[in-house]
């Protein structure tokens, strides 16, 4: 532990000096740079593009998109006129105000970007939703927020059960050839139509702007609600940890279905004026490479199971790509391994830096600086002007090298303000002493570097997504086949984590390969398929507690072979 270290990187960077910057940073600094220090209001999207479209950044590329059937650049002027052009289509056809909670359920391409501007230029709350998503999940979700608006495409609105969603009033179709009738509205028509300009609705900075479901070990996915305020921090660990400088061309490789996806793959970067490439599409690694020689990717953010894929591919296949503009990497999401930052050093001649930050915290926490050596294995220390420690279950702060509760010391800008419709949740996150409690187990040593340990709760990482135990379990208990249902996160050398569930059986059912496929398929098909246990195992009964609540920790001790530990609880 803590032996091997990878020196700092040589160069210019945003930030040079670490611990000077620790003991002197104050969050005014970067308060400064929006337009509440003029007018007391703000808006994200305004000072994520309007803002630059006003400067000598009129003209640069704001935005490099491609596909498999489309490519496209757009500057921030652009950028400006298209969001202006989508909220004003929001606001005539969806009737958007302050306040709305606008879902965007579709694809990476340039509308989807569009739409989630013009939706935050009115003031709404957007509510990104990964396309994989399945009827059951798209339900919850916009059941949960009372989504009033969507936009969508055809191939996915299918998925969405309209007529049991009475909040929802206007759906936006993506594509060609709409027919407009009901709530359907031709969404590319309307954009031909609209006004470019359009009044920005300035918020506090304490209104909301994005609601992001994300999974805990119990209950149903939950409302994480991010408000304006959190663009400080976007704006200065942009600067700070993906160190974005006036000619970098970044990438980050998420999808803003998930909280990387919109934090840096939209907010970070444009709040620093960086042109930022996207692409759609599915992963390849031929797809991924071609990228970064196409467009001159500097600055490239991406997760563990992508670098262990890239990993699997081969060095062979490295060597014939152009990657030589790369300058800075990054990862978050999962463990990073030592073996991972070794490879990174070889291939690409660079290191690996990690990052740890979750949905809840709305911005990057914890990180590895240009300026900083790297201990491999350590996902590095914490920002300037945040606070986190370890602590123990009462919030005492633990010495250093004692593992503990992950936490942070409440009041970070990025912090999430609110659980949707259910404060009790929100309030359980913190002890004593103002600390938020991640879920993760960590221990820090004596320089201020952290280490990951764990997850403290079921929560499982499966190629760096987040899925909650207990939302499949109740798909699965929805299959006419299961009477029980467990499911835990089985170690995995390329995924993290993959999904493995325990199956207890109805009693007119018998085990087979074709039953086990079938309740996959079931749960591919009604949550996402990202969500369906890879492997399925059938007990005759399954470890309960008393009160019947499965024993997910037992599960796993079978899976590992490992003791079980306290079995007081467990019925008999
Ligand atoms: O367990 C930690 C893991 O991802 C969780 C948060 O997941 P999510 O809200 O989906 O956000 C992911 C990306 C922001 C954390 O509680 N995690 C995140 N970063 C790391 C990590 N685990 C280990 N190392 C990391 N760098």
């Amino acid at each position: 532990m803590g032996t091997q270290r990878i020196p700092a990187a040589q160069g210019v960077y945003n930030l040079q000096d670490y611990d000077k910057t620790r003991q002197t940073f104050d969050w005014q600094e970067a308060e400064k740079h929006f337009s509440w220090a003029e007018t007391g209001q703000v808006n994200m999207a305004y000072e994520a593009i309007d803002r630059h479209a006003e400067t000598f950044r009129k003209n640069k590329v704001a935005l490099y998109y491609r596909d498999e059937s489309r490519k496209e650049t757009y500057t921030f002027e652009e950028m400006k006129e298209l969001s202006n052009k989508a909220g004003n289509v929001l606001k005539t056809y969806g009737g958007v105000n302050k306040g709305d909670r606008v879902f965007i359920f579709m694809p990476r391409s340039p509308e989807l970007y569009f739409s989630i501007l013009g939706a935050i230029k009115l003031g709404a709350i957007v509510g990104p939703l990964f396309e994989a998503f399945m009827e059951g999940a798209v339900k919850d979700r916009l059941e949960d927020s009372e989504a009033k608006v969507l936009v969508t495409t055809p191939d996915l609105v299918h998925r969405v059960p309209v007529d049991e969603l009475p909040a929802l009033k206007a759906i936006f179709l993506v594509g060609e050839n709409i027919e407009e009738t009901g709530p359907f509205i031709n969404f590319n028509k309307k954009m031909k139509e609209a006004d470019k300009h359009l009044e920005i609705e300035w918020v506090d900075r304490e209104d909301g702007l994005i609601l992001h479901y994300t999974s805990g070990s119990t209950g149903r996915p939950k409302g994480v609600l991010h408000v304006h305020n959190a663009m400080i921090q976007h704006y200065q660990t942009a600067r700070w940890v993906l160190d974005l400088q006036e000619d970098d061309i970044y990438w980050c490789t998420a999808d803003p279905g998930w909280v990387t996806g919109t934090s840096y793959g939209i907010f970070g970067p444009w709040l620093t004026g960086t042109s930022n490439v996207i692409t759609g599409g599915r992963f390849k690694p031929e797809n991924w490479y071609q990228a970064i020689e196409d467009y001159g990717v500097t600055v490239w953010y991406s997760a563990p199971t992508a670098f262990r894929m890239l990993m699997g591919a081969g060095d062979e296949l490295v060597e014939k790509y152009d990657l030589s503009s790369l300058r800075h990497i990054l990862s978050v999401g999962e463990p990073l391994n030592p073996e991972v930052i070794r490879w990174g050093m070889k291939v690409f001649g660079k290191r690996i830096h990690d990052t740890w930050w979750m949905t809840e915290t709305g911005a990057i926490v914890v990180a590895n600086y240009p300026c900083m050596e790297i201990k491999p294995g350590s996902m590095g220390k914490a920002i300037p002007g945040v606070e986190v420690a370890i602590v123990d279950d009462r919030g005492n702060i633990l010495p250093p090298n004692r593992m503990g509760n992950l936490a942070i010391k409440k009041g970070w800008p990025a912090m999430m303000r609110e659980i949707w419709k259910n404060p009790q949740k929100y309030d359980s996150y913190f002890l004593p002493g103002g600390w938020y409690v991640s879920g993760d187990s960590a221990f820090m040593d004596e320089e201020g570097y952290v280490w990951f340990q764990g997850r403290i709760d079921d929560v499982i990482m499966t190629s760096g997504e987040r899925v909650g135990p207990f939302e499949v379990e109740s798909k699965l208990l929805e299959h006419p086949a299961v009477a029980e249902a467990g499911v835990i996160g089985k170690p995995d050398p390329v995924r993290g984590e993959i999904i493995k569930a325990f199956v207890a059986l109805m009693e007119d059912y018998e085990p087979s390969e074709e039953l086990k496929e079938d309740i996959r398929q079931f749960v591919k098909t009604g949550l996402a398929a990202h969500a369906a246990p890879r492997e399925i195992e059938f007990r005759d009964k399954l470890p309960k507690t008393r009160s019947g609540k499965i024993m997910r920790r037992v599960l796993k001790s079978w899976e590992l072979g490992l003791p079980a530990g306290d079995l007081s609880t467990m019925e008999d």
